[in-house]
């Protein structure tokens, strides 16, 4: 590679990486202050679920530590710096093929960050959702997410944590 190829390919990256963070900032934070997590986007697969009682698909998404936690089996405690994510979309018949249901509209994005001493007082995570494509910040003070932490004490033996990571080989 030239020296003139790899600068070209430099001031791409930092272009492309401007980008993504100029598209996140407009985004505002949660009423409890926590930011949208970058490139969520581009995380991996640990579990799906299909709720029939309001009809809707989702995906749950790790972050690079939740995604090696979660292969390793180390999820009873999930490790401060774990993020999980849950995308969540209207559920749909395929046009070609009805019996199988597939994603629609989108309803929101949700977040789970482990920080045990940060999020203390909600058991170690901090809640935070944005709702559908304008990704408007959700609740109307930093009180929503008791609302988030009370549902989630359901799952207190799995470390607040619903999903079980989806088996592979
Ligand atoms: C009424 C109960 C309830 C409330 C309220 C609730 N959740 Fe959940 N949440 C669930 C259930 C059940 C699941 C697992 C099933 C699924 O995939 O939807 C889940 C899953 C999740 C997951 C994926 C990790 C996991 O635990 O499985 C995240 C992230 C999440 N919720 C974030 C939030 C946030 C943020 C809020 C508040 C804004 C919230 N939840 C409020 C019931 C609730």
């Amino acid at each position: 590679m030239t020296k003139k190829t790899m600068l070209l390919l430099t001031l791409g990256l930092i272009f492309l990486n401007g980008q993504a963070n100029a598209e996140n900032n407009t985004v505002p934070p949660a009423p409890n202050g926590i930011e949208l997590p970058q490139h969520y986007k581009n995380w991996r697969l640990i579990g799906v679920s299909h709720r029939s009682d309001n009809n809707s698909l989702r995906a749950i998404l790790g972050n690079p530590v939740a995604i090696e936690a979660a292969r390793k089996g180390n999820t009873n405690p999930w490790p401060d710096g774990s993020i999980l994510a849950k995308l969540v979309w209207a559920d749909s018949k395929h046009p070609l093929w009805e019996p199988a249901t597939v994603p629609a509209a989108l309803k929101h994005a949700e977040f789970m960050i482990k920080d045990s001493n940060k999020y203390r007082s909600t058991s170690g995570w901090g809640f935070a959702r944005w709702l559908g494509m304008e990704q408007k910040p959700y609740g109307s003070d930093a009180s929503f997410s008791t609302e988030c932490h009370s549902c989630h004490g359901k799952a207190k033996n799995t470390d607040y944590v619903f999903t079980r990571p989806a088996e592979l080989p």
